[in-house]
């Protein structure tokens, strides 16, 4: 089954090929072409086990964009209020006839019990510390859009590197492309291992000076401190000055120099208000249509024989 669960090991030929797709979608997404009919007849199950704004609504955006049905599942309202683990769930679900389970969850290595229990594909939409996928997708083809392709660019990730699953995937992911990557932050947020994720040609570096660490790059993605994850004891009172991306940084840039962040954002600690909503560079909104172009091509890929072979089935009938 063609499951969509980490960046690590994907083949830059099949990356570039989500990529492209997505690319292809933005106009869908942005509401300027008609909508596709692949899903049509098809329902979808957004499994959500941690909160979410952009992830969870885009999936569904997405689902709608090619003609399917979908429906939400969180803890509060559910059966998992009252103990039922993450698989139990998902094979009652999968009973219902569902074409696909998305799944976000705290645990890292979810989304892969989730698959491992059910037939149906599986999107992992964030598994804790692990990965985050469909993100990846959406933050590199909107610095596609931007460059035309990430070969030989410098990307700087900067933050709560340490319990980020969109580093890990976003890392993966441009390595694999032949991007550079600068993964800055605290030394007790940001590990020397992450240096080993290097799976192509783009080279990984750790780095704890944010001014030296911006020095030539081409883009710089912001994260957010992850309190939820403990991260909060690692911060010191001075996080901004010395990792925050403030208007007097963004001063120094290269004029192409664009700025991402997945969301949500905490305005005043990693990101100033005047660079999240700098005109010229901040690509964060552009991040959030993309992203629902990502999640397109995502269904598309992970459910399309499926679809075909069924509307196949109906003209044979
Ligand atoms: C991220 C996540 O949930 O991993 N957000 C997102 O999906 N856009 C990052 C975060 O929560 O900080």
């Amino acid at each position: 089954m063609p499951d969509f669960l980490t960046i690590a090991g994907m083949p830059r030929q099949e990356l570039l090929r989500l990529l492209s797709a997505t690319q292809k979608n933005v106009s869908i997404a942005e509401g300027r072409s008609p909508n596709r009919t692949t899903l049509n007849g098809q329902v979808i199950a957004n499994l959500f086990f941690e909160d979410s704004t952009r992830t969870r609504c885009s999936f569904e955006t997405a689902v709608h964009r090619l003609g399917g049905q979908v429906f939400n599942l969180t803890p509060s309202g559910s059966s998992i209020s009252k103990g039922e683990s993450l698989v139990d769930t998902a094979r009652n679900i999968e009973c219902m006839g569902v074409a696909a389970i998305v799944v976000r969850c705290a645990v890292s290595g979810g989304a892969k019990m989730v698959a491992d229990g059910v037939k149906c594909p599986v999107i992992n939409a964030g598994d804790g510390r692990h990965e985050h996928p469909t993100q990846a997708i959406l933050d590199i083809s909107t610095l596609m859009e931007e460059f035309g392709s990430v070969e030989g660019r410098t990307v700087a990730i900067v933050g709560d590197i340490i319990n980020s699953r969109v580093a890990r995937s976003v890392t993966h992911a441009l390595s694999t492309l032949g991007a550079h990557v600068r993964l800055v932050g605290p030394p007790t947020l940001v590990s020397k291992s992450f240096e080993r994720i290097t799976q192509g040609p783009g080279m990984v570096l750790t780095m704890s000076d944010l001014d030296s660490a911006l020095d030539g790059v081409d883009a710089v993605m912001m994260l957010r401190v992850q309190f939820e994850r403990a991260a909060g004891g690692a911060v010191s009172s001075d996080y901004r000055q010395m990792f925050g991306l403030t208007p007097q940084r963004i001063a120094k840039l290269a004029p192409h120099v664009v700025i991402l962040h997945p969301g949500p954002m905490n305005r005043g600690i990693e990101i100033d208000d005047r660079v999240a909503d700098d005109p010229l560079r901040s690509r964060i909104l552009r991040q959030v249509t993309h992203g629902v172009a990502a999640r397109m091509a995502v269904l598309e890929m992970a459910l399309g024989a499926n679809v075909i072979t069924a509307a196949h089935n109906r003209i044979e009938a």
